[in-house]
């Protein structure tokens, strides 16, 4: 694409401080009238503030935004809808209790002389969303859907406001397989009508698939913009990063490595749903020093699983898990815990984080019994604690004592990353460790995962990336409809391979 055009957007100089955090320094580019422009760069470059700015969220900034030939400041985000600018948060900001068409009017409901036209509302509501291929019903209360329909409500509320520009933070990080080819749709479609498209997404294949051109920023600053058919995947990531990033060394399973945790036959009830399962006679065995990873789509029990094994999950499993050689039958976290468990969950919000606390309790919450003596719990040593884990695990932040909330969201996920470390756990579930998660940082937890192996740490890992997975797993099993479907060898394991597992169904 030439930009022999106007640009539709001019971000010139642009800089924004947090205390002493400059999340923004000077940086200066342009989006093309009707382009998708991928923005990438590391957890904390900036990508999420600088497109708060752009889209009204966030009024009190340096520099200038110049928007269709005109000097603008948004003092919020009616202000830049009113310019047909629409965003679509990475952490979803909907009002859960409200329903759907109200959620999509919200603001600018449709009045008549005797009120709201609801009916009215359900009817545009329902259309727009038809046109997104979805039937997910106007009345719906938005916080009983799941995250990818509420981000289609979302598309569907800036596709009623005539967004122009529509902004999309990371929005495939939390969708089934499904729902992301839905996506893809939705924005050809979208592209097709002229609308220019501002895409964040730590994901490189998808970023190639989608963009005509890609920025890259770094600590803050601009780095360069280039034509998707200029460059690659490699050369974005050193862009990114600053430096090339080394595969990590693999380390041999040493042969006859004693078993650490033996799965037999483990079953979990699906009360109402029709398959009657979540999980059905999984089995499994995990050796001291392994990493095993368990692929399968989304739904397919990996989540259920890890829950199961961390004592997590709302019902009781049933059959065996046995840990060392010896019967467990957690009803707690706290119990797994106490047998040397740690899990890194999935879904980072609702149930990892501590949203009201600093980085130091959100990183020592589980390990204050060591920093403690006699129950009171030592501020040095767990300032200490907090400190280590933010060096090893580079986390980017103002401190120990920042807001959690003042994260981005990839060094959020390094905080629990760092939690689960610090209870030095015999075995580790990582539920998808990487979602949200930066190129570097990813490199890092291969190779801290790695070394915690070496350290003779068993492993379990799930992602939502099967190239990740090959990379990182000594075994792969793979799970279908709650069942395993596949069981390969590292030097067995294909992409190819896991997919036809993973698409397998077993008779009932
Ligand atoms: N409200 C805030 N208060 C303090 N610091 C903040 C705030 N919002 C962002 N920051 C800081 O600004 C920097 C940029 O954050 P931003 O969320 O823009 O990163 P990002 O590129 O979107 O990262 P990610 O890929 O993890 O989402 C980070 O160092 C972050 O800690
Ligand atoms: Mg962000």
């Amino acid at each position: 694409m030439q930009l022999a055009t106007e640009p539709i957007i001019s971000i010139r100089s642009i800089g924004k401080q947090f205390g002493a955090v400059q999340a923004l320094d000077d940086v200066s580019f342009d989006i093309a009238p009707g382009e998708l422009h991928a923005v990438m760069g590391e957890n904390g470059a900036g990508k999420s503030t600088l497109m708060k700015i752009l889209s009204g969220v966030q009024g009190d900034y340096a520099g200038e935004l110049w928007v269709k030939g005109q000097l603008v400041r948004f003092s919020g985000t009616r202000d830049a809808e009113a310019m047909g600018i629409s965003i679509i948060h990475q952490e979803l900001n909907m009002v859960e209790q409200l329903t759907v068409a109200a959620n999509i009017f919200l603001g600018r409901e449709i009045a008549g002389w005797a009120g709201l036209k609801q009916s009215e509302m359900n009817l545009q509501a329902r259309q727009l969303l038809s046109e997104l291929e979805s039937n997910i019903s106007p009345r719906a209360l938005v916080g009983s859907l799941r995250v990818g329909d509420q981000q289609l409500v979302e598309i569907a509320k800036a596709l009623s406001r005539r967004a122009e520009i529509l902004i999309m933070d990371e929005p495939t990080s939390a969708l089934t397989e499904t729902e992301v080819a839905r996506l893809y749709r939705v924005i050809d479609r979208l592209r097709q009508r002229g609308v220019t498209i501002i895409y964040i997404s730590h994901k490189m294949d998808e970023v190639f698939r989608l963009a005509d051109r890609i920025t890259v920023l770094r600590d803050g600053r601009f780095v360069q913009t280039l034509h998707k058919s200029d460059t690659s995947a490699r050369q974005i990531a050193h862009l990114m990063v600053g430096r090339d990033i080394e595969p990590s060394v693999r380390h041999q399973l040493p042969a006859g490595a004693p078993v650490v945790l033996e799965v037999k036959n483990l079953s979990l009830p699906w009360p109402g749903h029709s398959r009657g399962w979540r999980l059905r006679n999984v089995s499994l065995q995990l050796h001291r020093g392994e990493v095993l990873g368990i692929a399968g789509l989304m739904g397919a029990g990996r989540t259920e699983l890890l829950e199961c094994l961390f004592g997590a999950s709302s019902l009781q499993p049933q059959g065996n898990i046995l840990i060392e050689g010896r019967q467990h039958a957690f009803t707690h976290p706290s119990q797994a815990m106490q047998s040397g468990i740690a899990m890194v969950t999935e879904d980072r919000k609702r149930l990892g984080l501590f949203l009201h606390q600093t980085v130091r309790d959100n990183i020592t919450v589980c390990s204050l019994q060591e920093a403690s003596q006699w129950g009171v719990v030592n501020r040095t040593q767990e300032y200490q604690a907090a400190n280590a884990q933010i060096k090893s695990l580079h986390i980017k932040t103002a401190g120990p004592e920042a807001a959690i909330t003042s994260l981005s969201g990839g060094n959020q996920q390094k905080c629990i990353i760092g939690r689960c470390m610090l209870t030095r756990p015999k075995i580790l579930l990582l539920d998808d460790p990487t979602r949200g998660v930066d190129i570097g940082a990813k490199a890092e937890l291969y190779r801290l995962m790695e070394q915690l192996a070496a350290e003779g740490v068993a492993i379990l890992v799930t992602s939502s990336e099967l190239p990740e997975l090959l990379t990182v797993s000594d075994r792969i099993i793979v799970l279908s409809e709650g069942e395993v479907t596949g069981h390969f060898n590292r030097d067995e394991a294909t992409e190819q391979k896991i997919m036809e597992a993973a698409t397998r169904q077993l008779p009932a």
